[in-house]
């Protein structure tokens, strides 16, 4: 198994297979990411064939400062300037006008490009040292659960990846946040950095829907869905019948009867429950029941991103 800590030695190998080709899968602070050298059409190619993605789906680039992000990017709106300078190095993912050099591959051949500057150590040291963008997706197989631990990469994807590198669990849990900017600017991808802190900074932010044309993938009415059926429902109003076979998702109740409970946040802390999220249902799913019941959460802050991914996976 290709899994290893991440010492100074391992981020070295790292940068080494990056530059000759690699595919790795690394730590960030919202989840795994499966990365490869921008400028690598193979190693970019190889990503799309690990995860089964189809090639239609743009990937997100990752950089380590300003000069990195005008070899990819260029024509910053005057609100992206001011989203980097309030959430850089951080969760949030902004869609803006390509460099002309930038593969079609990495951008599925549309004229923007998703960019973000990660805040986790690793990946920053690994970006540094490399001194290039890196375009990493979630390290998951399409439309599965994001990995949140170096473990849920190695279970699903394992002996493919050329390394997985083991940063801890994820702290956020969630992906990032993705706005767009054109016509106006738009939440893509509700994530990390709740809409509501965005729209403090630059405005409101058009709500694109998932039935609307799809620009992220991460739009898909399916989407982040684990193998188990799973429903939306309030835990309290199922019959104890029902709860046997099933495993419940709560914020922070407990409940009677089921196989399984996972409880995201004893305080009912959204920014809490966020970072214990996938990691549940990647338990739950585990667990071979019948279905999982996940209890609505409040849609504000970080509970709308979540209710997101769960609407998502209930339309299985
Ligand atoms: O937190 C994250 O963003 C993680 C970590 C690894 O950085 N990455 C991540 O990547 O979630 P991925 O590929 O699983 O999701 C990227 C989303 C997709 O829904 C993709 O369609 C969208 O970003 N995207 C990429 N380029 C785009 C573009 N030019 N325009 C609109 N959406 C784009
Ligand atoms: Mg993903």
């Amino acid at each position: 198994m290709p899994l290893s800590p991440a010492t100074p030695e391992a981020i070295a190998k790292t940068v080494a297979l990056l530059r000759n080709g690699g595919v790795v899968a690394f730590p960030t602070e919202t989840v795994y990411g499966l990365g490869a050298l921008v400028w690598d059409t193979r190693a970019v190619a190889r990503i799309f064939e690990l995860k089964a993605r189809p090639e239609f789906d743009p990937l997100i680039v990752h950089v380590a400062d300003r000069p990195m992000l005008e070899r990819v990017a260029i024509k910053l709106p005057d609100s992206a300037q001011l989203l980097i300078e309030r959430f850089w190095p951080g969760p949030l993912t902004l869609v803006l006008e390509r460099q002309a050099r930038v593969p079609e591959l990495v951008t599925a051949g549309l004229a923007t490009i998703a960019v973000r500057m990660p805040s986790h150590p690793v990946a920053r040291a690994i970006l540094r040292a490399l001194g290039e963008p890196i375009a990493a997706p979630s390290a998951n197989p399409f439309g599965y659960l994001s990995p949140t631990r170096a473990e849920h990469v190695a279970e699903t994807l394992g002996q493919r990846v050329d390394l997985i590198l083991d940063g801890g669990r994820a702290i956020h849990g969630l992906e990032s946040t993705i706005v767009a900017f054109e016509p106006v600017p738009a939440l893509l991808r509700p994530g990390a950095i709740p809409a509501e802190s965005i729209e403090a900074v630059i405005g409101s932010l058009e709500r694109r829907q998932p039935s609307q044309a799809v620009t992220a993938p991460g739009q898909l009415p399916v989407h982040y869905a684990p193998r188990t059926p799973l429903r939306i429902v309030e835990p309290a109003g199922v019959a104890l019948e029902e709860r046997r076979t099933a495993g419940a998702l709560a914020l922070r109740d407990a409940f009677d009867g089921y196989a399984a409970t996972r409880r995201l946040s004893e305080r009912g802390d959204l920014r809490e429950a966020a970072a214990a999220f996938f990691d549940a249902l990647h338990d739950l799913d585990g667990l071979g029941l019948e279905r999982i019941d996940a209890q609505p959460l409040p849609e504000r802050g970080l509970g709308l991103a979540m209710m997101d991914r769960l609407k998502r996976a209930a339309a299985r």
